[in-house]
């Protein structure tokens, strides 16, 4: 491989198209990546980014058009011969092997571990690695016992180990956390310096626009646009993107319930084995509560003990007057105690079933009881909630694992509205959702506590309990330390209350 020039092209598409069954995932794309820039692709959930990213990595063999690899054509480009040129592809849905060890899974298939060598020193050679990037993952850490936002760390670290000079990152910052994502724009900056080509496909336009040097925004399998940073401003990227307006990126909060009503649900003083050592919290019929907190703070292991999925080794649960404390997921679902999982594949989803199929199983039990299974029934119920969520396509008898990253996202969510919900916890809710998407979920959201749904909402963008939450706790190191209104305070108030409480964490620059 050649020393890069800087500017040089190194990947060029010439008319690119393919077509998914009845879907033109990219119609006639042409595009170059170039040595030396980060280059951003944005685009509504579904405008082909990842199918896009797939065809330059060469996981997706394009119907039509040519793949250029430093100006020469090359016939049949896969995975196998974009590894030799140098292009690795960190994927939306993560490629890990699950039971083997973080070192292992990093050189997993690299170079050197298929001649034998060095292949005890792996730990080493991880650490060293990981000390370029300042990760601090453990080497001998089963990936399986990861949280996301780590195991995203370790794929970025597989594509640094194999000398990539174009990598792709499909919406690498999904997970992470404030601190950890101006980590990796400063990694994604050092590779740039370095004279790779980044591909950062991602929703956070802000994180884009201050990071990338060049900018294509696809809209339904087309490129609309490639434009330099500095010409464009987000308003002009969004209107792009979607091809219309936003109106307003939050619907108004609605009001707030009665106060003197009982909780529904109310959480004392829980602890739990993975990380959990206090907290407490409830939420009332009609009332949106956010956990403020950072990724790792153990807000996601307190719900998901609520709901059942782990045990509590301490304190109490009460769901509408009854000790929950002792249920299994099972009899949360049928008691309409309902839990969105972050992670869409491990909880959520048989990507091998189609979306009607899917949501059928969360609503099974209650309308097998009321008698009334059948397809005709299913197929309306999940056509209205995935109608409602805009899902594209909006053809519910697909596979799950057909759809967008995005899509699934609301997938999921139309499967835990069709369990029939008296209190949702939505445990980051947005991720990897496009902007106009967003508003459609915030705006179910608000729809939910109208009708009388207890919302208890976890996300990473602060901004979002900020603005739909009537209440919210500040979680740390397990614990829930503070009792906020969001309407009357402002985030950075809130952030400085958080980080203020945790030394060991920095407000991210
Ligand atoms: N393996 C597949 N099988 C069938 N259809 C697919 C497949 N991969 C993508 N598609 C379809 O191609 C279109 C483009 O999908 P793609 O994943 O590239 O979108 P995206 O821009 O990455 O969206 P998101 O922001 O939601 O991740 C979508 O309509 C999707 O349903
Ligand atoms: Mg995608």
């Amino acid at each position: 491989m050649a020393e890069p020039v800087i500017g040089a092209t190194l990947i060029e598409l010439r008319n690119v198209s393919k077509r998914f069954g009845g879907t033109q995932a990219l119609d006639n794309v042409s595009l170059e990546v170039r040595a030396g820039e980060i280059h951003a692709f944005v685009g509504e959930n579904g405008a082909g980014k990842s199918t896009l990213g797939k065809v330059i990595a060469g996981i997706y063999a394009a119907d039509q058009g040519e793949v250029l690899v430093d100006d020469v054509s090359v016939e049949r480009w896969n995975p196998a011969l974009a590894q030799r040129h140098g292009v690795a592809m960190i994927a939306q849905e993560l490629a890990l092997v699950p039971d083997l060890t973080v070192a292992q899974n990093v050189f997993l298939g690299a170079e050197e571990q298929r001649f034998g060598f060095e292949r005890r020193n792996l730990s080493e050679r991880l650490l060293a690695l990981d000390a370029e990037v300042g990760f601090g993952l453990d080497p001998r850490a089963k990936v399986r016992e990861l949280r996301i936002a780590d195991q995203q760390k370790v794929e970025i670290l597989r594509s640094l180990a194999r000398d990539a000079r174009v990598i792709v990152m499909d919406e690498p910052t999904s997970s992470l956390a404030a601190k950890e994502m101006a980590q990796l724009e400063a990694l994604m900056r050092t590779l740039r310096d370095r004279g790779c080509c980044v591909v950062y496909v991602s929703h956070f336009l802000d994180s884009v626009l201050s990071v990338a040097d060049r900018i294509t925004v696809m809209r339904d399998g087309r490129r609309v646009s490639t434009v330099a940073t500095s010409e464009v401003t987000k308003h002009e990227l969004v209107t792009a993107m979607l091809g219309r307006e936003l109106d307003g990126a939050y619907p108004e909060r609605p009001p707030a319930p009665d106060r003197t009503a009982a909780p529904l649900l109310r959480v004392g003083n829980a602890r739990t084995s993975t990380g959990v050592e206090g907290m407490s919290f409830e939420v009332r019929p009609g009332e949106i509560v956010g956990l403020l907190g950072l990724v790792g703070s153990g807000r996601t292991e307190c719900l998901r003990a609520v709901f059942g999925v782990d045990e509590l080794s301490g304190g109490e649960v009460v769901y509408r007057g009854v000790d929950w404390a002792r249920k299994r997921p099972r009899d949360s679902i049928a008691a309409g105690l309902i839990f969105v999982s972050e992670d869409r594949h491990r909880d959520g989803l048989v990507l091998e079933r189609s979306v009607r199929e899917n949501i059928a199983l969360a609503s099974l039990g209650k309308r097998a009881a009321a008698g009334v299974i059948s397809t005709r029934a299913e197929k309306s119920v999940a056509l209205g909630f995935a109608s409602a969520l805009q899902m594209r396509p909006l053809d519910i008898e697909l596979p799950v694992g057909w759809f967008s990253g995005g899509n699934q996202q609301k997938a999921l969510l139309s499967k835990a509205l069709a369990a029939d919900p008296k209190v949702i916890i939505l445990d980051e809710p947005t991720r990897g959702v496009d902007v106009g998407a967003k508003r459609t979920i915030y705006e179910l959201i608000v729809r939910l506590a109208q009708e009388g749904i207890g919302v208890v909402l976890i996300s990473s963008e602060h901004e979002e309990i900020m603005e739909l939450a009537h209440r919210a706790y500040l979680v740390s190191e397990g614990r829930t330390f503070g009792e906020i209104v969001p309407e009357e305070t402002t985030v950075e108030k809130v952030l400085f209350q958080l980080f203020n409480v945790t030394p060991n964490e920095e407000p991210a620059a």
